[in-house]
């Protein structure tokens, strides 16, 4: 198993994640995202509302039974362009499972602090691993559900591993 990402292969509805993304973030979100960043330089949605039925069929997707623990968190990001995100853990989470759903994203980067450096466009994350994201020339637009589940027990207990 790579002990940073795992490569999956989930057959998820692009144009309806998108559309829900536009729906959500209308009057959230001014059409530059790179406007109003947080602290971090980039900025982040909880998805609530009409997110939710989709996304919680998505995570429940990944497993055979339904997870023990129900605190997943589905998000989304929008990173702009030529920027990178610090490093950091993620603090709400032991894994994520993570889909780029902008449609460029060959130059979008994730590193890992003293690892490996991926390009990817749907994959599970381990997020205790310090990491930090680096795009170039586009922005980049991530559909994310942070997991409580340890890394290695997602991977061994996910349908969707790209064989
Ligand atoms: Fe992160």
């Amino acid at each position: 198993m790579n002990p940073y990402l795992t490569h999956i292969d989930y057959p998820i509805n692009i144009d309806k994640i998108k559309a829900l993304a536009r729906q959500r973030t209308q009057d959230i979100v001014s059409k530059d995202y790179a406007s109003i960043p947080d602290q971090h330089g980039f900025n982040r949605i909880t998805i609530k509302n009409n997110w939710e039925a989709y996304a919680q069929k998505i995570y429940y997707d990944f497993f055979d039974e339904y997870p023990t623990i129900d605190n997943y968190k589905p998000k989304i990001y929008f990173q702009a362009a030529n920027y990178q995100v610090p490093f950091h853990t993620d603090t709400d989470a032991n894994s994520a499972v993570n889909f780029v759903i902008l449609d460029d994203v060959d130059e979008t980067e994730l590193l890992f602090e003293d690892g490996p450096t991926f390009k990817y466009r749907s994959a599970i994350l381990n997020t205790n691993i310090r990491h930090s994201v680096i795009t170039h020339l586009k922005k980049r637009i991530l559909f994310k559900i942070n997991s409580p589940e340890p890394y290695e027990d997602f991977v061994k207990r996910c349908k969707y591993v790209r064989l």
